[in-house]
């Protein structure tokens, strides 16, 4: 397979929206379908807003921005995905959703195209399960924000063909990101890691220890970590931490280690998802910080 060139990202939410950003400003023409009326729009103008912003600090010029803008194409059916060279898939994290979206594209597309799923926590083996070409399905997983963080989980199955695999690998630099080959299991190599970071501030907290902003401040002040585990929980939204939380624990035979916390599965329940719905752990927008350190 040559080097792809047409980009199709299906899901235009937060994933989708900031990957199809990352595509058009490397050059390629992007192709965004999404099955909510007017998503794929909307995504195109909020690129061009976040676009603006960098002109208004003189951190790209107006013409760049016009010419990225210009190269975004949202789509109205899968069908109109026929000549993508590539597709990352974005879509709600649900096994049966992503099978469909899969399989229609198996008839829609060349078997040239390369197929990937940004998926933070389900298995790509089975994602790939009962696909004709199995081994032309790959875990592309940019991490949020996709413009501005820089690694790019590349997941291999078992039946993932070895060439397609060195080809991402040398094609994610382009994008101005760094890959790393990661073989499919349970929340590949971040997710995974990154359990313990909330988990085990969700226990101080329904423990009444120290409340978000207190363990965020630590962690962030000691760490290095740009958000502490509540905030990011926020921008990640509340419902793909928990269906991640879920698999990983479904998938290492209910180990306490990643039992689901009652205070992340309480809030989904609420629709307090995080700044997608204006609530999380914190109000959305957040008013300005007061930074008391007291545990409590
Ligand atoms: P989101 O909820 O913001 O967006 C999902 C979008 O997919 C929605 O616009 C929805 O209308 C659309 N959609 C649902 N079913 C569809 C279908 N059958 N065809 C076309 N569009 C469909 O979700 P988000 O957060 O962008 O997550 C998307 C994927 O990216 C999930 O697999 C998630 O696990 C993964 N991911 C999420 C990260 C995050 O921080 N939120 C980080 C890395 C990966």
């Amino acid at each position: 397979m040559n080097t792809p060139h047409h980009i199709a990202v299906i899901g235009a939410g937060i994933m989708g929206q900031g990957i199809a950003q990352v595509m058009a400003q490397a050059g390629h023409r992007v192709s965004v379908f999404d099955v909510a009326d007017g998503a794929a729009e909307a995504a195109r103008t909020a690129i061009g807003e976040a676009l603006a912003r960098r002109v208004s600090k003189g951190r790209l010029s107006e013409a760049d921005r016009q010419a990225t803008i210009d190269r975004l194409h949202p789509v109205d059916r899968m069908d109109d995905l026929a000549d993508a060279d590539l597709v990352v898939e974005a879509i709600v994290e649900r096994l049966d959703v992503k099978h469909a979206v899969f399989q229609e594209l198996e008839t829609v597309c060349s078997t040239d195209t390369l197929l990937c799923t940004n998926t933070s926590s389900l298995s790509v083996t089975d994602i790939a399960d009962g696909l004709r070409h199995p081994q032309r399905l790959f875990g592309l997983h940019f991490f949020n924000p996709a413009p501005v963080m820089k690694l790019v989980e590349v997941v291999n199955t078992r039946d993932s063909d070895p060439a397609l695999q060195r080809m991402l690998l040398d094609w994610v630099p382009t994008l101005g990101k760094q890959p790393v080959s990661v073989a499919d299991s349970p929340g590949f190599i971040v997710n995974r890691c990154a359990r313990p970071f909330y988990s085990e501030s969700l226990v101080m907290l329904e423990q009444n220890l120290a409340t978000p902003e207190v363990i965020d401040d630590c962690l962030t002040a000691n760490l290095g970590v740009p958000l502490g585990p509540f905030a990011l929980m926020d921008l990640v939204g509340l419902d793909i931490n928990l269906a991640a939380t879920e698999t990983l624990w479904r998938a290492f035979d209910h180990h306490p280690r990643f039992r689901p916390a009652v205070s992340v599965r309480d809030r989904v329940e609420a629709g307090q998802l995080g700044r997608k719905t204006g609530q999380g752990f914190y109000p959305h927008p957040r008013p300005k910080a007061e930074h008391i350190y007291t545990a409590r």
